[in-house]
């Protein structure tokens, strides 16, 4: 997967060459800039915003701009193959029927040779706006992000970015995703893009040391928060480590483990529990 960021103030991608992120890219396995916006500003001020049509507060980013940074961006070669190919690859991933293309995964389309890459497919190219007026971000979202050969996150500051990008790309074979990472307001789209990309990549199958920790997790498969978790010493402020975990039995712990998940889920996301399916209950459950 390659990823490329456009902002006003790239350097707070910075912090993303820590830990597992860098090792990533030093890998390989995933293709990493952050571009500055103001190298696509043309006036001798390099302003990439002016005042919204129509008056009002504020300042709107201007769609030239982004139009050109947006276009070499998006002109970067990227190598299909390289996120995730299918769902049997490691991750389990809940969405995949909301997967845009998967029909063209088996690389049975038609589309211009020159768009193919190594994988025999175009590449899954996708567009991420943050915004407080997008569609939730979920990790279902992020499991479907996953998918993508190309993630290219557009961020805005002042009061957006003028409506016709989105618009634009809405009508190419760029998907156009506009998503908020809560409701709340930021500055910007920086800090909501860097948690979109922390929850995206280490979906891809090789960025965790141990992809087990990605199947009891909070918001995973079994649609429930983790159960609370312990480790030495035993005895901490004269509280001990629950008996069970120490016995070795793990057909034991791993029921004392669900319904401490079920509790917890219960206590603080009552929705949660409601929006489970049958699937992902067990006769157990229901006589719990
Ligand atoms: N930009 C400003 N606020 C945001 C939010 N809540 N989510 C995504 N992008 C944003």
């Amino acid at each position: 997967m390659r990823i490329d960021v456009i902002s006003i103030f790239p350097q707070f991608f910075d912090a993303l060459g820590l830990s597992l992120f860098g090792k990533a890219t030093d890998s390989g396995l995933l293709g990493f800039s952050a571009h500055d916006l103001r190298e696509w500003a043309t006036d001798k001020h390099r302003s990439v915003d002016d005042t919204p049509a129509g008056g009002g507060a504020g300042m709107v980013m201007k769609a030239d701009v982004w139009g050109k940074a947006l276009e070499e961006v998006f002109a970067e070669p990227v190598t299909p193959g390289a996120a995730l190919a299918d769902s049997s690859e490691g991750v389990s991933v809940a969405a995949v029927d909301m997967v845009s293309g998967t029909d063209s995964l088996d690389g049975t389309e038609t589309a211009p040779e020159a768009a193919m890459g190594r994988g025999g497919r175009a590449p899954r190219r996708v567009l991420v706006i943050p915004t407080p007026s997008g569609e939730t971000f979920t990790q279902r979202v992020a499991e479907d992000l996953a998918y993508a050969d190309h993630l290219v996150f557009a961020c805005g500051r002042y009061e957006g970015i003028d409506s016709r990008v989105a618009e634009h790309y809405r009508e190419s074979d760029v998907e156009v995703r506009e998503l908020s990472i809560g409701d709340y307001v930021l500055n910007g789209g920086e800090v909501a893009s860097i948690v979109m990309i922390e929850a995206v990549v280490r979906l891809i199958p090789g960025f965790m040391g141990n992809p087990e920790s990605l199947v009891e997790e909070s918001h995973g498969a079994a649609g429930l928060l983790e159960y609370p978790v312990y480790t030495r010493p035993a005895n901490w402020n004269e509280r001990d480590i629950p008996q069970i975990l120490m016995s070795g039995h793990h057909a034991n712990i791993a029921r004392w483990r669900r319904e401490r998940a079920f509790d917890k889920t219960m206590a603080r996301r009552p929705d949660m529990i409601e929006a489970l399916n049958p699937e992902q209950l067990d006769k157990k459950d229901r006589a719990y």
